[in-house]
């Protein structure tokens, strides 16, 4: 659907059709709405894309977050490196489980944590590191695996934004010992609300009973069996399962993936050429053998080189041209629950945080859209 110069083009809208809405139907007649054969089809599909030994479809990718680290057995005394250049949702899952989140700066051409940061925050009580794939390009998974497998850290990969995209040959995703995604709505594919848990076995076994209450058998397994009280809880779990109804979505999005990532490839293409020169504009780089998933589409505005600020751009972007845009992200340490969290300088993200804007990038746009956006930006700059 094409928009006019006069309604506001968002920053992001789902695109959701008759396969979506056939899957969903056949759920609900069905009459099994929760976690069962549904979740079951979506857990295989993603696992079989990302050639990982296990998947767990969960409510949401915070909750993938939460269950990544009390599977690994993380806790009270614990450190995790992570970016602060995140959402907030991986350090809150931390600081859930009992743990610290140790904060390191990125690299400044993807945004993506630094190694050699995270090389240098390695204490003896770091017990993991969680990596995110900023905006879609992954980070640098080898150097990662090296590091963790190095110092016995476990390796968790936030790929929130990365569910189609791989480095050096290696998909993001499959790295980890496990790995989180989003099925949110303004992600690369959506359930409404929902995550996926993959990676190693015998670490999603853990997740899955934790998930379900601890409960040992899942309610699937159990229905149909005449006796419901025939079952233990072996330890204090939590209740994290997807719905079927929400995985329904998510298999007729994940065969879509493939023609989404194209489509926003084209579009992020579409920007560069007609964005590049720009003064003071930094447009997002693609490193060599990587395949970018363009979750994001991140610029930055220097303040000192460009006619306008970053703030000021969003502002007249929506005022002047209806045109919405998003940040990515306000930094973690600079939120007021980590405050005293920040024991590592940080200026890289500093700078790019204070900086940076997502441009709309989505398959639902059309070529008139993405006009709208470059031609905003062109007069914006005249
Ligand atoms: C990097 C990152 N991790 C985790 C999340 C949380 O995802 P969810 O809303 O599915 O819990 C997000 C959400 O935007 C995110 O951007």
């Amino acid at each position: 659907m094409t928009t006019t110069t006069t309604e506001v083009l968002p920053w992001n809208r789902p695109l959701l059709g008759d396969e979506e809405i056939a899957e969903a139907t056949e759920t609900i007649r069905s009459g099994w709405l929760t976690h069962g054969p549904k979740a079951a089809a979506f857990e295989q599909a993603v696992r079989e894309d990302l050639g990982v030994q296990d998947t767990f479809a969960v409510s949401s990718c915070t909750a993938a977050l939460h269950l990544a680290l009390l599977a690994a057995g993380i806790g009270p005394g614990d450190e995790v490196i992570t970016p602060s250049m995140t959402f907030c949702a991986a350090p809150n899952a931390m600081r859930q489980a009992g743990a610290r989140p140790v904060f390191v700066d990125i690299e400044p051409v993807t945004l993506n944590i630094d190694p050699a940061a995270a090389r240098a925050a390695i204490t003896p009580r770091t017990r993991a590191i969680v990596v995110m794939h900023y905006g879609g390009h992954p980070c640098d998974l080898r150097a990662f695996r090296e590091l963790a497998d190095e110092h016995h850290l476990l390796l968790v990969e936030d790929a929130a934004h990365a569910l189609r995209a791989s480095r050096d040959g290696i998909r993001a995703g499959s790295v980890g010992d496990l790995t989180v995604f989003s099925f949110y709505a303004n992600k690369v594919m959506t359930t409404g609300e929902g995550g996926m848990l993959a990676g190693r076995a015998d670490l999603i076994a853990k997740a899955r009973l934790l998930g379900r209450h601890g409960i040992d058998s899942s309610a699937w397994k159990r229905h149909g069996k005449g006796n419901t009280a025939d079952y233990d809880v072996t330890v204090p779990g939590l209740k994290y399962v997807m719905s079927d109804l929400n995985a329904a979505l998510g298999l007729a999005q994940h065969r879509k993936l493939p023609a989404f990532t194209a489509r926003r490839a084209e579009i992020a293409a579409a920007y560069t050429d007609a964005l590049v020169g720009l003064p003071g504009l930094t447009l997002p780089a693609v490193l060599p053998t990587t395949e970018h998933g363009w979750f994001l589409y991140p610029i930055l505005v220097d303040p000192h080189a460009a006619p306008i600020d970053r703030t000021r751009l969003a502002e007249r972007l929506l005022a002047e041209h209806r045109i919405a845009t998003s940040v990515h992200f306000r930094p973690v340490h600079t939120l007021q629950a980590y405050h005293d969290a920040a024991d590592h300088p940080l200026p890289v993200t500093e700078q790019a945080a204070s900086r940076q804007l997502s441009l709309p990038c989505y398959p639902a746009m059309t070529g008139h859209d993405i006009d709208r956006v470059t031609t905003a930006l062109h007069t914006l700059w005249a």
